[in-house]
Parts: C-alpha cells; sequence; structure tokens
C-alpha cells in the first residue's frame, strides 16, 4: 500500500474550516487521516515546514487549444503549466477546433489527459453547435461523453431564447452554464472604452457590454432555477448586478481573473498587445470594485483565462488575438492581495479550492478524509522570475513575462502522486 505524509506544513483547508499546523496521511491516492504529528514508519515524507498546504486549485476557466492549435498550446504544456501553477484540475474551454461540440472531441480530450496523468483535465462543452450561436448542440450527449459544464466561451450567447432552453436542460442535467458575457454588438473593439482607446485610436469594447449580459443571465437563472457562472468578471456595474441577483437568491456565481484584479486599461501603454484579452481590462474604478467585492465574498473563485497564443498573433493591439496566459501566475498575483491585506489566506484558498469545485458540483478542492489527496503546497514569500526557464506554456504573451514574482507552488500532489517539483 502506498503511503506518504506531508508533514510540518501549514494546513489551510477553508472546507473544514481547518488552519493550523497539521500532517497529512495519505493511502492509494486518498487522505487517510490529517492529525499533529503522525508516524507512519513505512510512509514516505514530504517536509513541508514553512510552507502553506492546501487543497489542489481548481480553475473553471482554461484554454488548452487542442486539438487545432496546438502550436499554442496543447493538453500536455498546458497540463505541466497547471500543476506548476499548483491547479491538479482544469476545466478547458470548447473554442478548439474543432470546437468541444460533439462526444468525439471530448473523448479525446479525456483520453488524452487521462493517459498523460498530470492534471485532471474537465472539459465544458459548447452551447451550441460550432460556437456559432444560432442552434443548440447535443448537450445531453455531450454531458454523457464527460462534459462538466457548458459555455460558447469566446463568445457570448446572444440568442436569449437559445440561452433559456441551454439553462432549462442545464437544470435536467444538474450541471452549470458558465457564459462569456459581452454583447457582440457593443463589444467589438480592442480595448476598454475610454481614454486609452482615444488615446491610441483604437476600437472599443464597453463595459456595458458585458452589463447587460450578466443582466439577461441572472433574470433567465431566475426564471429557469438554472446554476449560471458569469465569467471573467470585470465591470463594477456587473459586481452590482451580481450582489443583486445573489440577494434575490438567483443560483448566481461569478469568477475574476487576477490580471483584472491588477492592471487597469493603463497596461496596453507598457505591455501592449499583451494586455489585450476579452473583457478588457478596464479602469481604475472598476478595479477597486472588484477588488472590494473579492474581500466581501461575493466573487465566489479566481479563474485564470489561460489563453495562450502565438507572438505573430500578438503583434499589433487593433488585430492581436486577445487572452493572457495565467495558470503559473495566478497563485503570485493573488498572493500579493493576501500581502496588501485585501484578503485572508483562508479567502484566497478558498477561492482556489472549494468554491471552484462546488461551482462544478465535483468532490475537490477539500482535503476531508476520504477525498482524493489532491494537494498544493507552496511557498508564500519565494521570489521568481517567468521567462524561458520557468515557462512552461508554449506561449509567452503576459504582462508578467519577465517579471519578477513572489510566491511559488513548490509541489503539487495529485491523487497521491507528486506531479510537479520546483527545482
Ligand atoms: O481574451 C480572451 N481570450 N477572452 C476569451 O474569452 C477567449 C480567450 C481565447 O480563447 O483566447
Amino acid at each position: 500500500m502506498l503511503k506518504l505524509i506531508v508533514k510540518n506544513g501549514y494546513l489551510v483547508d477553508p472546507s473544514q474550516n481547518l488552519e493550523g499546523k497539521f500532517d497529512i496521511l495519505i493511502e492509494n491516492g486518498v487522505v487517510k487521516e490529517i492529525d499533529k504529528n503522525i508516524l507512519v514508519p513505512e510512509a514516505e515524507i514530504i517536509d513541508a515546514d514553512g510552507l502553506i498546504v492546501s487543497p489542489g486549485f481548481v480553475d473553471v476557466h482554461v484554454h488548452l487549444r487542442d486539438p487545432g492549435q496546438t502550436y499554442k498550446e496543447d493538453i500536455e504544456s498546458g497540463s505541466r503549466c497547471a500543476v506548476a501553477g499548483g491547479f491538479t484540475t482544469i476545466v478547458c474551454m470548447p473554442n478548439t477546433n474543432p470546437p468541444v461540440d460533439s462526444p468525439s472531441v471530448v473523448k479525446y480530450i479525456l483520453g488524452k489527459a487521462e493517459k498523460l496523468g498530470i492534471c485532471r483535465v474537465l472539459p465544458a462543452g459548447a452551447i451550441t453547435k460550432g460556437r456559432k450561436g444560432k442552434e443548440l448542440a447535443d448537450l445531453y450527449a455531450l454531458k454523457e461523453a464527460g462534459c462538466v459544464a457548458f459555455t460558447d466561451d469566446g463568445s457570448p450567447v446572444m440568442d436569449n431564447s437559445l440561452m433559456r432552453r441551454a439553462m432549462e436542460i442545464a437544470v435536467e442535467l444538474d450541471t452549470v452554464i458558465l457564459d462569456h458575457c459581452e454583447d457582440d454588438k457593443l463589444a467589438y473593439g480592442a480595448v476598454n472604452e475610454g481614454e486609452i482607446s482615444a488615446l491610441l485610436g483604437l476600437s472599443e469594447r464597453d463595459p456595458s457590454a458585458e452589463d447587460i449580459q450578466i443582466a439577461r443571465d441572472g433574470i433567465l437563472a431566475h426564471y429557469t432555477g438554472a446554476r449560471v457562472h458569469i465569467q471573467h468578471l470585470t465591470t463594477s456595474f456587473g459586481v452590482e448586478l451580481i450582489k443583486y441577483f445573489k440577494d434575490k437568491g438567483v443560483k448566481i456565481t461569478c469568477e475574476v481573473n487576477p490580471n483584472h484584479l491588477t492592471f487597469t486599461e493603463k497596461e496596453v501603454l507598457r505591455s501592449g498587445a499583451n494586455a489585450r484579452v476579452n473583457p478588457p481590462l478596464r479602469k481604475e474604478e472598476d478595479r477597486r470594485k472588484l477588488l472590494e467585492a473579492v474581500r466581501e465574498g461575493f466573487i465566489d473563485c479566481f479563474a485564470t483565462d489561460h489563453a495562450p497564443h502565438a507572438p505573430f498573433e500578438k503583434e499589433l493591439v487593433e488585430f492581436a488575438s486577445p487572452g493572457i496566459i495565467g495558470l503559473q501566475t495566478a497563485l503570485p498575483m493573488a498572493l500579493n492581495l493576501y500581502r496588501e491585506g485585501v484578503i485572508s489566506l483562508k479567502r484566497l484558498v478558498e477561492m482556489f479550492t472549494m468554491n471552484p469545485a462546488r461551482i462544478l458540483g465535483l468532490p475537490y478542492g477539500t482535503l476531508k478524509v476520504g477525498s482524493p489527496a489532491d494537494i498544493t503546497i507552496f511557498d508564500v514569500n519565494k521570489e521568481w522570475v517567468l521567462n524561458e526557464e520557468t515557462n512552461l506554456s508554449k506561449s509567452r504573451n503576459t504582462p508578467l513575462w519577465g517579471k519578477v514574482l513572489k510566491g511559488k507552488v513548490i509541489y503539487t500532489i495529485k491523487e497521491g502522486r507528486v506531479v510537479y517539483k520546483d527545482n
């Protein structure tokens, strides 16, 4: 029987309200015991002295580009990035080529990820065929094949009746609709509507484009009883809308990308196309409102929206493919919020673990006895630089390229097996 003890670490597991110095005994990939000073002579030991030990992180929003655009990323490179960032479970988005709108693509992704055995990769199926917004995909067959959620991410679902029907089916299937909220007639451009778009003469994405879709989704979730999750929230009014629907008891949740908590539209002046993302980086007042909502607990989880693109696709802001890589940088970015006193360590861990797992309705993000031993062990203060040596993505599109980051994953364990170790 394989036995492993994670010893002397500072455990933070919000799912069982546990915080303090504990050892964790793992047997056959499952958490067997949590206690002070566990002694099992035949067990292997990982010494986590001075480190934080948490349930393995869960990311509900990742682009792996596989199948179809594997020059940007593939399931293997994306999985390696994920575990280096502390994520043991990731949900991959359906905007691949072909898109995840048929059981065969779902089976391809699951098969490849399982064979690699690095990270748990769970596909989100497309809501509409080809992600074209015209006709529903066969959500029943996609769920049966293994999809854990549905979204047309990258694009909104503009047709209200289609979205309503998708939500009705999601209720039947006991699954969640994830939505990229941006009205595509209002959000057609490259950067946030404001000073920077005016200064650089760039086409715009209006924040109202996001707010309108959030309101639409909240209303439809109210009438259908569906679970709806708002992807990459960026606007201050969007925060207000989500609070309103939550107060009303609508089953609405939301995520924030650490980039939107860190940067504003001004980052485009420094980083050019590497700061181009949809929805775009917004104004300081939006960023502050998002930070306040994270602190107050209205924002449920962090999500990286890891969106790799090749350098040639990032040459000019106006024409650049939108997106920023984020699996390896999410933890240090979130730790900045902890160090600045915006959030506690417990809240940080909750937003990376228990909350995203609950949104998906999956039994991860916890170290309760009997759970899969998915564990992230990190150093709050270790400094490192994201560069050619440390980056595990095939892409490098991030404003953080070459920057010193503080906070590093030291071990990632999936089902009792070390899948990443810092060297
Ligand atoms: O910036 C983005 N990039 N936003 C999305 O919604 C899609 C993503 C991508 O696929 O590159």
